[in-house]
């Protein structure tokens, strides 16, 4: 049985990973987002606002000792208000780093907590983004909070070993996907946002990839972990 925990699963990314994780045979996925799109008599979702630290430290894992596999993916994420510091509000800052960072290394304790002393294999994808390597003016936070979760990311494989074979740590970053989320990049304002147009060529240009090609690629990831001896991965390169 492979265990699948996923959070951000209303829609894109996330819910193209929930779907195709579904097709994969005795398969349990536990989705958790703010609201719901998949019915599924193997899908469980737990609505909850994972920016809320409260509500993500009440949450519970549903512990299975006997599963051959377990993953958690975290990849809720945002990329909060598109301005340059200064112009940000508190509020959208904490949100992108409770979101982004703080709710992965959360889930990430609790599922090594509940996980560690059991022979299962564990894998825990965090999903990164280029904006956590590379500084994009507009996006501090966002690409702050992802670089964060790269760094968590190596130490964790570090503290488990990179030659363990029963944990593996991955964050990877997806490339430049159709969802909401290049929705809300593109519908910033040029005054705000000094690579605007560059984000809407990519959009007319027809260079972003599916959720549905980066879910395929991810799951590979996950049902050959060995073959991946790098924690940092960019879809773009596999
Ligand atoms: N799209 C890209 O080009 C791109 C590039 C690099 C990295 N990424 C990363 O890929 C991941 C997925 O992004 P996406 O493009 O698929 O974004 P998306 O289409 O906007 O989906 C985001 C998902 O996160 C959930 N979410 C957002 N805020 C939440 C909250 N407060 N509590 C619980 N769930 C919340 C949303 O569900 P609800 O609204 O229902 O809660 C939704 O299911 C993110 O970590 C993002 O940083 C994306």
């Amino acid at each position: 049985m492979t265990i699948f925990y996923i959070t951000g699963t209303s829609m894109g990314i996330g819910k193209a990973i929930a779907e195709q994780a579904l097709q994969i045979e005795d398969s349990i996925i536990y989705g958790f987002s703010r609201t719901c799109s998949i019915e599924h008599e193997k899908y469980k979702h737990t609505l909850i606002d994972l920016s809320n630290i409260n509500e993500v430290n009440s949450l519970k894992i549903e512990k299975y000792p006997a599963a051959f596999k377990v993953v958690l993916i975290n990849n809720a994420g945002v990329v909060g208000e598109i301005k340059s510091i200064g112009s940000q509000t508190n509020e959208s800052i904490v949100k992108v780093f409770n979101l982004n960072t703080i709710c992965p290394v959360l889930l990430s304790n609790k599922f090594i907590q509940t996980y560690k002393d059991l022979s299962v294999s564990i894998v825990i994808i965090n999903i990164s983004s280029g904006a956590g390597r590379h500084p994009i003016e507009s996006w501090a936070p966002y690409c702050a909070s992802k670089a964060a979760i790269d760094m968590f990311s190596q130490v964790l494989q570090a503290e488990n070993g990179y030659e363990a074979n029963n944990i593996k740590i991955f964050s990877i970053a997806p490339g430049i996907v159709d969802t909401n989320m290049q929705q809300q990049i593109r519908d910033s304002k040029s005054n705000d946002f000094p690579h605007l147009e560059k984000f809407i060529g990519y959009k007319k240009d027809g260079q972003l990839t599916t959720s549905d090609s980066i879910a395929k690629k991810i799951l590979e990831i996950i049902e050959k972990p060995l073959e991946h001896p790098n924690v940092l991965l960019d879809v773009r390169n596999h």
